[in-house]
Formats: C-alpha cells, structure tokens, sequence
C-alpha cells in the first residue's frame, strides 16, 4: 500500500521466503511507520531499503546478493539511503553481510525486529540475538487502517525438529508459541479493520501449543475451535504443518468446523523410508499415507498439497520410484519441489551429493507428475458451487477475482460486487492458473 504524506520518510521492503517473512515485513512496516515512515513501492524514492531474505536454499540467499549489488548506484549516488537486510540470511551470516556489502547499514534477525526503529536511529548496526523478550509484543501496534480481506497471523515460530537438509532451526531459533490470548486479540483487531479470511502461520504451525485462556496448555486444534467463535471471521487456513503434529483434536477440527477451510499443506518431502530417515523426518511413508486416510475421512473434500526434496544426499532411483509412487496414491491438488541444496551448518551439509543432472531429470520426472494432478484437481472443479472471497478487481471491467475454499484463483463477472465480499459461484471454466466462475443468484 503506497500512502503518501508531506514530508514524510519512504521505507521500500522486498520480501523473499516464506509467508511468516511476508507477515514479518507487514509488522516492521508498522514499527517504522510508527518512526515517521511511510511505504513506497518505488525502490529509487526510498529513504530506507530493507530487505527480508530467505536462507533456506542456495540460490535464494544468493538473490540477497545480487539486488544489494544492484543498489550500489542509488546508494553510490545518496550516501544517506539506509541500506537494512533482514531475515534468514541476516540470522546466518550476521557480520559477514556488512564485510562482503559495505552499503548496508543494518543487518536485523528475525527475532530482533522490535529493535529495528532504535537501529536505525543509530545509523549502523547488526543484531542477531534470540532476545528473551518476545517481538511480537515489543513491536509497535498498528495503526487501525483498514486491511485486505485474507490476512496472516503468526502464532509460532521457529523450529526443535532439526530436519537434516534445513537451515529453519537455526536461522530462526527454537519453537516458541504465542499465546491464546494474544492471538485472539489479533485476529479481532484483524476482523475489525476488514479481514474475513486469516491464515495461521508458523514453521510447525500444527505443533503449536500455547497458553490458553483458562490457563492451562491448549493444541492448535481448540485454538481453531476458539478462533472458529469470532464473530465476522468467516475462514480460517493454517500453514506450515508437519506430519506428526497433526493431533487427533485437529483432524477433527476439520471434520467438523465449516470455518475451517478444506485446504492442507503437509510436506513430505520423500517417498523412500529410507531417505526420510536420513532426513531425520521421524515417520514412514506409510504413516504419512495412512495420515492422509484418517484426514479425508474427516474431511474426504480436503485439497492436499505437499513439498518435496529431490536429489536428497543418498537417494536411488528406487528411492525416487517410491516418491513417484506416494504422489501417484496421494494425489494432490499441487505440490512444491526442490533441487535439494546443501546448506552450511546443517547436518547434511558434508554428505555425497546426488549427480546434478541426475537430480535434474528426477525432478522434471516428479514435477510433471503432480502438475498433471494439478491440473486435474482444478479441472474437478468445473460444474461445482463454491464459496470465493473477492481480493480485488479482476484484469476485465466489471470483473472480481478471489480465491475459492480450496485458495483457486476464481475470476467471476460481478460488477455490483466490492473488496472483501464473500460471495457463492458455480465454477465454468478452469485456465492454467485460475477458475472462472458466475455469481449463484
Ligand atoms: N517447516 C516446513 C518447511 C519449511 S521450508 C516443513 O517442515 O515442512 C519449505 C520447504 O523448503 C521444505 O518443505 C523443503 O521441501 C524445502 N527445503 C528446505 N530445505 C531445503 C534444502 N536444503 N534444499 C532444498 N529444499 C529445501
Ligand atoms: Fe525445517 Fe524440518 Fe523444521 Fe520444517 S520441520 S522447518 S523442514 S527443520
Ligand atoms: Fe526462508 Fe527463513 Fe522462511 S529461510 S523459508 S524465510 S523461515
């Protein structure tokens, strides 16, 4: 959102990575905007650049690089631009950022983000402690300005499960839950400026486990059932999940709150046992698929989408015919998959890597497979009626686009209609990337 105010400071943020840094770089908007600064989405007009990096593969952190290397005109040309890295690759490589770029004046982890303001009246700095206090808290509020109607919530963060390839445990520290009371306060500050749909965010969002209303620890599955209870809050998503957290209480959940969208994204990574193993992923592919069972039997509607590493330190091609395998039993509405990508200070880091374009070919191998099921799921919608939550004005005059229960793009010919309706469509049509639907009475 660009808002322009006389005199005011301009803050430009690019976000890479995940959602929580998404929701991350909303919140520091906030706390600066509570320093004076305002949002541009023109980089050379800013005051101040942050960028809020994603460490969790090679390439990802390397785009860090190059769009600081990008910015040493504008800053070769305004000494007085600040220059501030956020995120993973600031958690992980802390001081090395500064030696390598010495443009950036701040280097901010993930957990600091509430000393961001102080850091940049100092000028120059870095911080990447796990500070006792919690950022959540110590981050200015927000003002009340009205949001979009689909808004995300973090409620956990950081990670205990130590999986071999991944840098999260480290770049983002151990498992914290906010509490219920916290979070209920959010989501209806949320609701009253115009969120309908809130997403649930957290590296292990199911294995949240926080402090609950009547003091005792509640599971995500009461916090759903609770969150359900909020007057005006008509959907409610989560992500990331990890298998064994998908308690009995959540499952159910899906069984019976119609708030609760019929939408899982529950990454597996492998089909091979034993890849998951030396993966350190702590279940079988059995009981993943066995999982899968009991959640459409609560709920046999649900989209299933996954992640998976290819090209895992170790795997075969029986390993890979196994992947193929798990996909094919599963089948899901979409999938992410990844080149695995060593990465320093992780347990995998020092083990035989797989032929390049021997993980090349599987991964084309596997991504074809589940864009065919992509393709499939989307086409099952045509003739169904679903509900689609309108986001904004679509590419046509008089046209909305939205997602639908199961987060399909739906463009729809609703010239009455405005931002943040929820509305029900039979679907007609299925493009590459989205659905096109007509209004139901
Ligand atoms: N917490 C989530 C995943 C977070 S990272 C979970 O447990 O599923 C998002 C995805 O990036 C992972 O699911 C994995 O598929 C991929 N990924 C993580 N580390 C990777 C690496 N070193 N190389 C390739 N892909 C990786
Ligand atoms: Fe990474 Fe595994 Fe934790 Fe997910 S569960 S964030 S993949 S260590
Ligand atoms: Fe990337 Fe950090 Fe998210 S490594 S995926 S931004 S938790």
């Amino acid at each position: 959102m660009t808002q322009t105010v006389a005199g005011a400071k301009k803050l430009f943020i690019k976000t890479y990575g995940c959602q929580m840094n998404v929701y991350d770089s909303q919140r520091m908007a906030e706390a600066m905007g509570a320093e004076g600064y305002v949002l541009t989405e023109d980089q050379s007009e800013a005051d101040m650049v942050l960028l809020n990096t994603c460490h969790i593969r090679e390439k990802a952190a390397e785009k860090l690089y190059s769009d600081l290397g990008r910015l040493k005109p504008l800053k070769a040309e305004r000494p007085d631009l600040k220059i501030g890295v956020a995120g993973c690759v600031a958690q992980a490589e802390g001081e090395e950022i500064q030696r390598r770029m010495p443009i950036v004046d701040l280097v901010v982890g993930p957990q600091a983000y509430h000393r961001l303001p102080a850091m940049v009246k100092k000028g120059r700095g870095v911080d990447t402690e796990f500070p006792a206090e919690d950022k959540f808290e110590h981050l200015p509020k927000s003002p009340a300005t009205r949001r979009a109607p689909a808004a995300f919530l973090t409620v956990q963060e950081g990670c205990d499960k130590f999986c071999a390839f991944c840098v999260v445990p480290y770049t983002r520290g151990a498992e914290v839950s906010r509490p219920v009371s916290r979070i209920l306060a959010e989501a209806t500050d949320l609701v009253s400026r115009g969120v309908r749909e809130i997403t649930l965010l957290g590296q292990n969002v199911n294995g949240w486990h926080g402090l609950g209303t009547d003091g005792a620890e509640w599971g995500f599955g009461r916090l759903i059932r609770l969150l359900a209870e909020v007057d005006g809050l008509d959907r409610i998503r989560y992500t990331t999940s990890h298998p064994n957290d998908m308690a009995d209480d959540l499952i159910e959940a899906h069984r019976h709150e119609p708030k609760l969208m019929p939408y899982l994204h529950l990454p597996v990574q492998s089909g091979s046992d034993r890849i998951l193993k030396a993966m350190n992923r702590k279940h079988t592919a059995e009981q993943y698929l066995r999982l899968i069972d009991r959640i459409k039997d609560a709920r046999p509607d649900i989209l299933l989408t996954s992640d998976f590493i290819v090209g895992f330190p170790g795997e075969t091609d029986a390993d890979h015919q196994a992947t193929l395998d798990l996909v094919a039993r599963v089948n899901f509405g979409t999938a992410f998959s990844f080149k695995y990508s060593p990465r320093p200070g992780t347990p995998a880091y020092d083990r035989p890597e797989v032929e390049s374009a021997v993980a090349d070919a599987r991964l084309q191998e596997l991504q074809a497979l589940l864009s065919k099921q992509q393709k499939a799921a989307q086409e099952s919608m045509v003739g169904r009626e679903l509900s689609v939550l309108f986001e904004k004005p679509g590419r046509l005059p008089g046209q909305m686009v939205g997602k639908s229960d199961y987060l399909h793009a739906v463009f729809v010919e609703a010239p009455q209609a405005k931002v943040g309706d929820l509305v029900r469509v039979r679907i007609t049509h299925s493009a590459p990337n989205s659905l096109a639907g007509e209004l139901i009475g």
